[in-house]
Formats: structure tokens, sequence, C-alpha cells
């Protein structure tokens, strides 16, 4: 054991909507490199957490009628959000940092003001095009086809007075550090920078907003909040105890790898490293920028109807599983096409048919055997030593791979292992061994080897797919000696091992039943979705105060006619109960003819200022229910009860 240390990060997820599976794909890789770094011996800080600043979380949550807190509140502690969903995919983070939390907010004004104070943030005003989704201005010729370059939006002109950060100031050392090698992983994305980014020449960096609210105060001047990549990118060091009191873990952590996700990796490898060149602090050890789960090539999205569900998954197949395919099936540096078809299938193969077949045989067989537990006596034949070589040899191919970030390789290294035992099983053929009892020396060895090879492949498998590890260790009777250090060794399971049989670990799944078991599920949700997008958001909150102040009246109509020369407007004379006729016009007559009117009861609004139209007066609003599908309108005018007499206020 050592006791070096290893600090890892995910981004900072938006807490703007439900987390799908490509957020839950960056958090399970990173998982399993802090699992794996632990499992080495490492000291390890494993860091993730919620960005809750912004112009867009402000927008939505008043589109929801909610307080911004409250919004990002209810997606990241509420039922079934962020944490509940780390929770469940048994997701290891030491620390989770919300930017919201006070501390962040109280370290965050520290390094405004000190990066102000070196004069390396200045005031000046911002003109350029602004991507309001991304939140991010951009030059003109770093548009793509005129529009934002990161989400392909429409961008907008505009136009405010700005703290700016001296990006240009740190160009020339940032290159450095991207050309240096290490820094920026896959090495891949080193050019894409330099030439989409660090040549073009870097502008400063615009650090501040005066256009919303929900950010957090530059101190020093009211009415600028701190932009939100600052604030973001910070929460690396803030969690740490950075210029705060809450923690005090620089010394022991700082620098970090940060995982991030492709689109992010410009903030991450240039403009953080600049910063912390500012704050004269360590640059971090790596950033790794890996792909994007897609779907049919296409990005997920709420509009196409193709996001997809981490829970739905994990409760059809099984956390391990959803953990299993996310990291065994796409190269981690690549974007990675997600099916159904796919997922299910890796299931079968991998897990079913490979791994848990070979737990399931030489459990069973050791048990029918051996009563569970092996004898001493051994004897070995040449047929074993591929796979003794291949489980000694196996760890180390995994380090290298693990230590590359590559951890579809490191799965394919354990997988060769756990293959080549199956094959050895049909080699040895033990149902034959088994039937002659000089033979029993041949079969323990066949099954202690076995049983080894298992050890060192679930070991190594612990960090990505820890809770099944811990069970079929547990029937292999190798739960006390799954160590990083025993990985490299043979020999290390007891000679009279006992083994326990137990539930099947991974079930064949039927691929047609599971398919429509999914399409039924994602049936249920959908009316949902419906929902939520047919219908316009509900409107920002007004006072009791405000709403009284429309007058709403029982109306009954007494005549009724159609307007000459309009097709659309008729003419109504109601009884308001003040005694005098009140005149209204109103634009409905595609909809309903004068006499089925006449005499019934409806809502006005009596005190909406008096309107113009085709020369008549109309002295308020008849209120209905209208809706607008395919260019199609649909309306309902609000009648009521006869019982109700006309004059009455609405309240
Ligand atoms: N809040 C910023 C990050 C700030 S870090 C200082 C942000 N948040 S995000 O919620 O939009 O995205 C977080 C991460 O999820 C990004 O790394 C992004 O790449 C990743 N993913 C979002 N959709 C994804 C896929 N479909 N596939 C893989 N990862 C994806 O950006």
């Amino acid at each position: 054991m050592n006791n070096k240390s290893f600090y890892v990060t995910t981004p900072i997820y938006y807490p703007s909507d439900k987390l799908h599976i490509g957020h839950t794909y960056c958090t399970v890789a990173t998982d399993a490199l802090a699992r794996y770094k632990r499992l080495c011996g490492y000291d390890v800080m494993f860091l993730t957490g919620t960005d809750e600043h912004g112009q867009k979380i402000e927008e939505k949550a008043k589109e929801a009628g909610k307080t911004p807190q409250q919004f990002v509140d209810d997606i990241v502690t509420g039922n079934g959000g962020i944490l509940d969903l780390w929770k469940l995919m048994n997701i290891s983070n030491d620390r989770f940092i919300r930017t919201t939390d006070d501390y962040h907010v109280e370290s965050i004004q520290r390094i405004f003001r000190k990066m102000y104070d070196k004069g390396d943030i200045y005031k000046g005003a911002y003109k350029g095009m602004y991507c309001t989704p991304c939140e991010s201005f951009w030059t003109e010729s770093q548009l793509v086809d005129g529009k934002c370059p990161d989400c392909g939006r429409d961008v907008h002109y505009a136009e405010e007075e700005a703290y700016f950060f001296r990006l240009s100031k740190y160009a020339k050392p940032v290159q450095e550090l991207l050309e240096g090698g290490e820094f920026l992983q896959p090495a891949s994305r080193v050019n894409e920078m330099i030439n989409n980014f660090i040549k073009p020449g870097l502008e400063d960096l615009c650090v501040s907003r005066t256009s919303f609210s929900w950010g957090i105060p530059v101190d020093f001047d009211p009415g600028h909040v701190v932009y939100v990549w600052v604030d973001a990118l910070s929460n690396y060091i803030t969690a740490l105890g950075y210029l705060n009191d809450r923690y005090d873990d620089m010394d022991r952590f700082w620098p970090a790898h940060h995982i991030v996700g492709k689109e992010i990796v410009r903030f991450h490898s240039i403009i953080w490293p600049a910063m912390l060149m500012s704050l004269e602090l360590p640059l971090p050890k790596s950033v790794y920028g890996h792909g994007w789960l897609v779907i049919d090539g296409g990005k997920m999205s709420k509009s196409k109807g193709n996001v997809v569900d981490p829970y739905v998954l994990a409760d059809m197949f099984g956390v391990d599983a959803l953990r299993f395919f996310l990291l065994r099936t796409f190269p981690f540096g690549s974007d990675g096409n997600f099916s159904n078809e796919l997922l299910i299938s890796t299931i079968n193969t991998d897990l079913a048919n490979d791994l848990g077949n070979l737990v399931s045989r030489t459990t069973a067989m050791v048990e029918k055997y051996f009563g569970g537990t092996l004898i001493a006596e051994r004897e070995a034949d040449d047929v074993d030593n591929e796979l003794v070589e291949l489980l000694k040899a196996t760890a180390g191919k995994y380090e290298a791979q693990m230590d590359k970030f590559q951890l579809h390789l490191a799965l394919e290294d354990v997988f060769r292992l756990i293959q080549r035992a199956n094959k050895y099983i049909d080699e040895t053929a033990p149902w034959v061994l088994a039937k002659d009892e000089a033979k029993k020396p041949r079969l323990a060895t066949v099954m202690y080897n076995l049983l080894e090879a298992l050890r060192v492949a679930l070991t190594l498998l612990k960090p990505f797919i820890p809770a099944s590890c811990d069970e079929a260790l547990e029937q292999i009777g190798g739960t006390d000696f799954a160590t990083w250090e025993n990985a490299f060794l043979y020999g290390v399971l007891p000679e009279t091992v006992s083994v326990h049989k137990g539930g099947t670990l991974f079930p064949r799944i039927d691929m047609n039943k599971a398919l429509e078991a999914l399409e039924a599920a994602k049936k249920k949700t959908e009316p949902k979705t419906e929902e939520v997008s047919k219908f316009p958001p509900v409107l920002p909150q007004i006072s009791f105060d405000e709403f009284s102040k429309v007058d709403l009246r029982v109306c009954r109509i007494l005549a009724c006619e159609p307007m000459k020369k309009s097709d659309k407007l008729l003419k109504f004379t109601l009884d308001d109960g003040s005694g005098t006729p009140r005149q209204i016009l109103s634009g409905i007559h595609q909809f309903y003819e004068p006499q089925q009117l006449v005499g019934k009861k409806v809502v006005a609004v009596l005190n909406l200022a008096p309107r113009k139209m085709m020369g008549q007066d109309s002295n308020g609003m008849l209120l209905s229910a209208s809706f607008e599908e395919n260019g199609k309108e649909e309306l309902h005018l609000l009648i009521l009860d006869d019982a109700v007499p006309a004059g009455f206020q609405i309240s």
C-alpha cells in the first residue's frame, strides 16, 4: 500500500432537467476510476456536484413557477433527483458540491477579487454574438453557419457592461501546456483546441453579467453576477477548501484529474488552466475529454423524445448491468451509439454467458464433485499453463489501460481471461475427470485454477460492477483475497477453499420481451411529456392584490348578432347586473352561431380598457378556453350554470 493521493472529478451537472444516460455515463466512468485507484491503495478524493447558477436555470424556474433555489433543490435533492440517481447507480463520490453552497459562494467572491486585485480581471463592455442556452458569447469567426458552434442554435447580438478575464495574457503558457503532451487526453483533442481556439487568437473572457441575477454577486460591484464558467470551474478547488473555511484539503489532493465531455474540453483545457495560472495554483494533472452517447448518430433531446432514462434501464436490467454496458461497449474517448438492443446483447454475451456462467458452473462443480470444499491434493498438467500465465499477466495489462483512462480496453483484458477460463473448462472436461476417483487431485487442480481465474477477474471488475463482484467473490470463497496485490499472483486462495453457490448473478434477458417492456415503459411516460410540451408554461406569479384588480362577472347574453363585413366578430349585448346593457365584441363566430348563445350565462372581464373594433365599442372581454394545434384553433366559451345570477363577481 502507498498513500499517494488521487483526486478525480466529474463535471458539475446543470440541474435544469432530470439527468439522462449521457450524464450517467460520465459519472459511472469516473466512479470506476475512483474505485480502481482506491483498490490500488491511493488516498482518493472523488468529487461530483451540480452547477446551479445561470440564466437558463433562472428561466426554467420561472417557467415552473418556482424560485431558482426551489427549482434546483427539487432537481438535486428531490425524489428521483440527482442525489438519488447517484445513490442508485452506486456512485462512491467522497464529496458533492453545489455551487449554491455557502462556502463555494464565499470562495468565488474571493477568487474573483483576487484576480481583480492582480489586474487579471478588469471592467469593460461586451459586444458580441450570444447564445442564450449555452450562456456563451462567440466571436463572428467562431460561429458555424452563423449559429452557436456548441449547440447549433441561433445567436443574437448583445452588449453589456461586464468584467473581463485576461485570457489573452495566458495564451502562450496554455498553448505550451497543451503541447506538452500529457495534460489533455485523448491526444486528438489537443490539435482541436490549438487550431480552433488558440491559433485564431484567445480573446479576453467575459466573466460577469448584469442581464440576470441568479448567480454569485460580485461583492464589490452590485448588479454584476459572476459568469457561470468562473463559478463552475472553481468548484474543483472550492470543494477542497480553497479560500474558505469549510475544508482544508488543497495540499492533500490538488491537483486533479478532470473527466469531462468533449464539448466542455475547451473550458477545462484553456480557461481553467489560465485561471489557475492567475491564481498561482498548480495546474490539473490531466483533462480527459470523453465522447458522447448518441442515438442513431444524433444528440439525445427532449424534443426528439429519445432521451434515455437511466432509472428505467437500471430498474429493468440492474444497476451493475447498466454500469458495465456503458463502460464495456464504448471506447471512452469516442462517441458511442446507444441502443437497447446493444445493451441487452452485451448483458447476455458478457455478463450472463461469459462471466455469470463461469461463476455458476465453477461453484456448481465444486459443490457437486467436492461437497463445496476442495481437497488439498493437486495434479498439474501442461494445459494449465496458458490460463495460469494469462491470470498472472492480466492485472498488469489492465493497470496500463486504466492509467490511460482506457476503461473499455481494461475490460477487454479481463474478459480475455474470463473467456480463456471458459475454454479451459471445455479443454479439461471436468465431468469426465469426475468419473474416475483416481483423477480427483487433477479435478481439484482444474477447479482451483478456475476459482483463481475468477478471483483475479472479479477483483479487477470490482470498480465496474462492485455489488455483483462482492456477491460472486463471496460465492467463490474469495472475499478476503480480492486485493490489488493479489490480483498479480497465482495461488492466493487457500488450497481447501470453500464455495457457496448462490443465485444467478446475471439472468439472460429475452431480447424481444425486454424491448416490448421498454416500449411499454416509454408509452407510460409519454402522455406526461405531451402535457408538458403541448400547452404554454405557467406564467410568472402575481400577488393576490394584482389578481383582485381584475373584475370578473357573470353576465347573461341578452342578444347576439354577427358584425357586418366580419367573418369572425359577434356583437353581444349583456346583462352584467348593473341595469345598463353592456356591449362586448368577440371574435368567435367560427366556433358559435348567435342563436346557440342567447340566454346563456358567461364570464366577462368588465374593467378591461375599452377597444374599438370595426367602428363599434367593446367594453370588456368574454372568457373562453382556447388551444391551437397544427394551425387549427379550438375554442370553448366559459358557460355557467343558469342558476348563477348575472352581476355576481368571480373571485
Ligand atoms: N455545468 C457544465 C459543466 C461545468 S464543469 C465545471 C455542464 N453541465 S451539463 O449538465 O450540461 O453536462 C455535464 C456533462 O455531461 C458534460 O461533460 C457533458 O459532456 C456530459 N453529457 C451530457 N450529455 C451527454 C451524452 N449524451 N453523452 C455523454 N456525456 C454527455 O456542461
